[in-house]
């Protein structure tokens, strides 16, 4: 029923975790992808063939979504050889676990800079190719947060507000590119066994309270769960969805 055939889709941080799953599934849906990636140059490459590998288009792209610079270099790339842009899913984020009491000034400058800042610079840098007329297929903008923008969770203060400062951002990327044909949502997602929680001090506790929580039965959240939910958002199914954060924990939330 989705049929992405045609669409270009860039997934940030898509050679490891959650972006890597996305970036398969938009590609199984018909899109081609692009994967950034900052240092896992063989794990982008390996995503990069699995999407070439389902006959979609792909490329690899090096850049650091901190630094403005290389967000505008890799939307020049992504206009110079596909020419288009239809999703945009801004995946990537780094950890930085510490509590707020520890904190230093350059920790929240860190955490805004990595998990915040992209959102902004990429949909600025790719308007040009992101705005549609009336009529067109719509464009879509995806952003991942987590449940940290919301609940208090050990050692992620930082994470949370830029999680949360992320899901308004959202909203406002959708208030100025709504009526210009751009959908911006947010997927809000449980915990997911990646390279990121593996850092998560007190993991191991976690997870196993987690599923106890969860109003799905048994089986653990993963990284294709979240990637069917951005999937949702990318596609038209979704076009009079705007400016929301679908929440995918097992129902872990309505417990409160
Ligand atoms: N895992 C969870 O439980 C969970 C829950 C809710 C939300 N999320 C969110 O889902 C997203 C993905 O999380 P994950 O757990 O899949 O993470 P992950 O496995 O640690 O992967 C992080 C990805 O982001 C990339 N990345 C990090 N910093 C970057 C930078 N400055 N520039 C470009 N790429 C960068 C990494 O690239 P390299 O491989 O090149 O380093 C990697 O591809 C994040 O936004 C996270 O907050 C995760």
């Amino acid at each position: 029923m989705i049929d992405l055939t045609g669409k270009l889709a860039l997934v940030t941080g898509g050679s490891r975790g959650i972006g890597r799953a996305t970036a398969v599934r938009l590609a199984e849906a018909g899109a081609d992808v692009v994967i950034n990636f900052v240092t896992s140059q063989s794990a982008a490459a390996e995503v990069a063939a699995e999407v070439q590998r389902l006959g979609r288009r792909s490329a690899t792209v090096k850049a650091d979504v901190s630094e403005p610079e290389d967000v505008a270099a890799m939307i020049d790339f992504i206009g110079d050889q596909f020419g288009r842009l239809d999703i945009l899913v801004s995946n990537a984020a780094s950890g930085g676990f510490r509590t707020l009491l520890d904190a230093q000034p350059q920790h929240l400058d860190a955490a805004m800079h990595t998990n915040v800042l992209p959102l902004i610079t990429l949909a600025q840098a790719a308007r040009g190719l992101l705005v549609r007329d009336q009529g067109q297929d719509r464009a879509k903008i995806v952003a991942l947060s987590s449940h940290g923008s919301r609940l208090g969770l050990p050692a992620y203060g930082l994470i949370g507000a830029s999680k949360a400062a992320l899901e308004s951002i959202i909203r406002q990327l959708a208030y100025e590119l709504g009526n210009d044909g751009v959908n911006c949502n947010v997927v809000l997602a449980g915990l997911v066994a990646t390279d990121s929680t593996k850092h998560l001090p007190g993991a191991e506790e976690m997870f196993a309270a987690v599923q106890k929580q969860m109003l799905t039965g048994e089986r653990p959240l993963t990284a294709d769960d979240v990637a069917d939910a951005v999937l949702f958002l990318s596609s038209p199914l979704s076009d009079l969805v705007q400016g929301a954060t679908l929440v995918v924990d097992g129902g872990v939330s309505v417990r409160g």
